[in-house]
C-alpha cells in the first residue's frame, strides 16, 4: 500500500473545503496541502446553491440583532446562542473576502447590493448571484485553489476511513483519540492508499442522498459523518433533517431540482390541487414561514388530497423580473415543459439539509485531536433544530475561516507519524452490482418512509430493524471487499442508523423533527382550525 505524506489533508472541495484551503495555503506557503474529492472537484452541494448567503449589515431595515433573533427562532430553542452571535457578527468580513476573491453578487440600478428575502427572515438580507450563487462561488474558489503551488487536488479519490492511533504503530492502541489522515480509494487506479497528515479537515458535506427524494448532489451520502463516527468522534443532532418545501416534482430523478425559496420571497404562493392557497391556516407568516412549517404544511395538504405534488404559483411576478432573478429555474422549467409565467410549477418537499453532524467547538475542532470539521458535515451549534434559509453558506465560510486560523496557530506543534498499518480491506471488482443497487434503493425507501417530514415510533423502530438487517447482510457478503459503490453504501447505512438512533431517543419535537406520537395535539389543532374555517365559509356562503 502506497503512503503519501501531506501537512494538511482536506476532505471535500465544496465551499467549506476550498475556503479553508485557500486561506490556510496562503498563510503557510511552505506547507503541503492535499484536497481530495469523491467525484469531479466541482460536484458538490455548493454548486447547486441557489438563494444565496444571509449576511446582515446595520442598515435602516436590518441589523445583526434581527438576524440573530431569526436564526434562534428557526432553531426552535436548540441553537447555541454564543455561536449564533459569533457567526452573524463574522459574516460581513467573510462576504468581503469572497468578493475580494472575485465572487460577484447582484446589484440593483443604484449600484447597491440586491438583497433577496427568504422564509423565516425578518428583512431582505440574502446576497446572491441570480439563482446560481453556489456555482459562482464554487467556480471562483476552485480556480484560485488550482493556482496554489502548495496544493494538490485529487479527484475521484474517496476517503474510506480516518486513520487514528489504532493504525499507527507505537501509538496508544485501542484508544481512538487522534486523527492522522485517511485511507483513500483512488477510483481510477482501483487502489487504496494512506494519506498521512498532520491536520485533517472534514468538509464532506451533507446526507440528502440517503433519502429517496433529495435536492442534494450525488456526493452527499454522509461519508464524513459516518467516518468520524466510526473513528469515535462525537456526532450530534442527526435527527434534524431539513426538507426543502419546493423541489420540482419529477418522477425517477436521483436529484430533484430546487425551486428556490427566493421565488416565494418575490411573491409566489403555494396552492393545493384545487387551486387554493393554504399557508394562511398554518402560520401568520404564510408562504414565508420557516421551512419546517411550510414543508409540514405541504405534507399535510398532500395527505388530505391524496396527491403526489402541490403547486407553486409564480404568475403574479412579472415575467421580466422572474427571468432576470431566476434564469436557472426558468431554463429547467422550460425543459420540463412548464412556463412559470403562465403555468403553476408542480412541487414536492425533498430532503435538503442535515442540521446535525460532527460536533465541533467554536474553532471547528472535533472531539478527535487534529481533526477539524466545517460546512454541512459539522454540527457547530448554529442551526439547532432547523436551519434558517441561506445560513449554510454563511456557516461554512465563517467556520472554514475559524478552522484555518486555529490550525495555522497549532501546526508547528503537530508531527506527521510517518508510518501506518495497511488498510484491512482490499479493492476488488464487484460481481453483483445489481444487488448493491437493490440494497441502496431499499435503504433509501426505508429512510423516506421511516423519518420523512412526519414520523412515529413504529416507523423509526421498523426502519432501524430493516437497515440493521441490510447492514448485516452486506457485511456477510462483502465484508473484506472495498469498492466505490460499497463504501458509499456502507456510509449511507451508518448515516441512516445515526439518524434513526437519534430520532428514537428524542422525547420532544423541535424544528424539523416531528414524531406524531409525541405531539398529536399539534396536528389536530391545525386540522380543527381548517375545519372551522371551512365551516365559516360554508356559513358565509
Ligand atoms: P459540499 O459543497 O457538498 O462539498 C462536499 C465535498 O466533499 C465534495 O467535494 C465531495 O466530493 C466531497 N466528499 C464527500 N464524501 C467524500 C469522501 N468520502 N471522500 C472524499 N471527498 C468526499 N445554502 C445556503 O446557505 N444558501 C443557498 O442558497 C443554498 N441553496 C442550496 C440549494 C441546493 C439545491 C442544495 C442542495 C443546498 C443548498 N444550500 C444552500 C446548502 C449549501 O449549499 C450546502 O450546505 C453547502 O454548500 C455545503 O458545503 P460543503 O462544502 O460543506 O459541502
Ligand atoms: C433556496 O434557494 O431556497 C435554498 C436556500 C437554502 O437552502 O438555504
Amino acid at each position: 500500500m502506497q503512503t503519501i505524506k501531506t501537512d494538511f489533508l482536506v476532505i471535500g472541495s465544496g465551499v467549506a473545503g476550498l475556503s479553508y484551503t485557500l486561506k490556510t495555503a496562503r498563510a503557510l506557503p511552505g506547507h503541503t496541502f492535499t484536497v481530495i474529492c469523491k467525484s469531479e472537484p466541482k460536484e458538490s452541494n455548493t454548486r447547486y446553491a441557489q438563494g444565496g448567503i444571509a449576511v446582515s449589515l446595520k442598515t435602516e431595515i436590518d441589523s445583526p440583532e434581527k438576524h440573530i433573533k431569526d436564526t434562534l427562532r428557526a432553531g426552535d430553542g436548540l441553537c447555541d446562542k454564543k455561536i449564533v452571535r459569533m457567526v452573524v457578527k463574522e459574516g460581513p468580513e467573510q462576504l468581503r473576502e469572497l468578493i475580494k476573491n472575485g465572487v460577484k453578487f447582484d446589484r440593483n440600478r443604484n449600484g447597491k447590493f440586491d438583497l433577496a428575502m427568504e422564509g423565516g427572515h425578518s428583512a431582505s438580507r440574502i446576497f446572491h448571484r441570480a439563482d446560481f450563487t453556489g456555482l459562482e462561488i464554487e467556480r471562483k474558489m476552485l480556480a484560485k485553489v488550482r493556482k496554489m503551488k502548495n496544493v494538490k487536488i485529487m479527484d475521484h479519490a474517496s476517503a474510506i476511513d480516518l486513520i487514528t492511533n489504532e493504525q499507527i504503530p507505537g501509538k496508544e492502541q485501542n484508544k481512538k483519540s487522534t486523527c492522522y489522515g485517511a485511507y483513500v480509494l483512488l477510483e481510477k487506479k482501483k487502489d487504496v492508499i494512506a494519506l498521512l497528515s498532520r491536520i485533517t479537515v472534514l468538509a464532506t458535506g451533507g446526507v440528502g442522498q440517503v433519502f429517496e427524494h433529495t435536492t442534494n448532489a450525488s456526493t452527499a451520502t454522509g461519508d464524513g459523518i459516518a467516518m468520524a463516527s466510526r473513528a469515535g468522534a462525537r456526532i450530534k443532532h442527526m435527527a434534524f433533517i431539513q426538507f426543502h418545501p419546493t423541489a420540482l416534482y419529477e418522477k425517477n430523478k436521483s436529484r430533484n431540482f430546487l425551486i428556490s425559496e427566493a421565488v416565494r420571497g418575490m411573491g409566489a404562493i403555494l396552492r393545493n390541487p384545487d387551486g387554493n392557497s393554504f399557508m394562511e391556516y398554518y402560520d401568520p407568516a404564510r408562504d414565508l414561514a420557516t421551512r419546517d412549517i411550510v414543508a409540514r404544511a405541504i405534507h399535510s395538504e398532500l395527505e388530505r388530497s391524496f396527491t403526489e405534488f402541490l403547486y407553486l404559483d409564480c404568475r403574479s411576478i412579472s415575467k421580466k423580473e422572474f427571468v432576470k432573478h431566476f434564469p436557472t429555474i426558468v431554463a429547467r422549467c422550460t425543459t420540463a415543459g412548464i412556463d412559470p409565467s403562465r403555468q403553476m410549477i408542480p412541487v414536492v418537499p425533498s430532503a435538503h439539509y442535515c442540521c446535525g453532524g460532527v460536533s465541533t467547538d467554536q474553532h471547528g475542532r472535533t472531539s478527535l485531536k487534529n481533526l477539524y470539521a466545517c460546512g454541512e458535515c459539522a454540527e457547530t451549534g448554529l442551526h439547532g433544530a432547523n436551519r434558517l434559509a441561506s445560513n449554510s453558506l454563511l456557516e461554512a465560510l465563517v467556520f472554514a475561516n475559524r478552522c484555518s486560523v486555529d490550525s495555522v496557530k497549532r501546526i508547528d506543534k503537530i508531527k506527521n507519524p510517518g508510518f501506518v498499518k495497511k488498510y484491512a480491506l482490499e479493492y476488488k471488482p464487484l460481481l453483483n452490482e445489481k444487488e448493491l443497487e437493490r440494497f441502496m434503493s431499499q435503504s433509501k425507501k426505508t429512510m423516506s418512509r421511516g423519518v420523512g417530514l412526519v414520523t412515529n415510533v413504529e416507523k423509526i423502530v421498523g426502519g432501524l430493524k430493516i437497515l440493521n438487517e441490510i447492514k448485516k447482510e452486506l457485511e456477510k457478503k462483502y465484508g473484506r471487499v472495498i469498492h466505490q459503490k460499497l463504501l458509499t453504501l456502507r456510509n449511507m447505512l451508518d448515516t441512516d442508523l445515526l439518524i434513526l438512533e437519534d430520532s428514537v431517543k428524542r422525547r420532544k419535537n423541535a424544528g424539523v423533527f416531528f414524531n406524531e406520537n409525541l405531539d398529536f395535539n399539534k396536528i389536530n389543532l391545525i386540522e380543527v382550525n381548517k375545519i372551522k374555517e371551512v365551516d365559516n365559509n360554508l356559513v358565509r356562503v
